[in-house]
């Protein structure tokens, strides 16, 4: 099984080329998109500036929600654009400031329940 997932992500990846052109990229690989999990989604979109239990360019995720005092909707606001959350909430314009106006990057796509991941992660994560 294993051998033939290589296989497919050799042929998916490898032959953008146009010679090479086979059937099986019909194959649903991006059906795993859903799937994924709130470590790699961490990686892609939070690790260059976030550690989850440290401050980095940005604050250390851990615990992030409870600092909102579970406002998920103000804190998810914040993650899909910052900018805008400063102009209108207080605790955002305070972390703006405390971080020496450092502009985190908006995400806009980020679903609820990709955000629901990726605090998960964070919290549950022991380092
Ligand atoms: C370009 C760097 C950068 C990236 C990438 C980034 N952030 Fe941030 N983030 C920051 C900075 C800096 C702050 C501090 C607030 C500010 O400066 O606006 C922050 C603040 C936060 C806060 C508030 C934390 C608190 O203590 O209240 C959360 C939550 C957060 N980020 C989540 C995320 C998530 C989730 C991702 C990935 C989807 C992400 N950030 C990606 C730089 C970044």
């Amino acid at each position: 099984m294993k051998n033939i997932v290589f296989v497919l992500f050799i042929l998916f990846f490898g032959c953008t080329g146009g010679e090479h052109k086979n059937t099986l990229t019909q194959q649903p690989i991006v059906a795993n998109e859903k799937k994924i999990d709130g470590e790699t989604l961490f990686i892609n979109n939070c690790a260059n500036c976030h550690k989850p239990d440290k401050d980095f360019t940005g604050p250390a995720l851990q615990g992030s929600l409870q600092r909102w005092q579970n406002d998920k909707k103000a804190m998810y606001a914040f993650i899909r654009n910052s900018q805008k959350s400063i102009e209108q909430n207080s605790y955002a314009k305070q972390i703006f400031k405390k971080w020496n106006g450092t502009l985190m990057t908006a995400f806009p796509n980020l679903s609820d329940e990709e955000i629901d991941k990726i605090i998960a992660y964070c919290d549950n994560i022991t380092l």
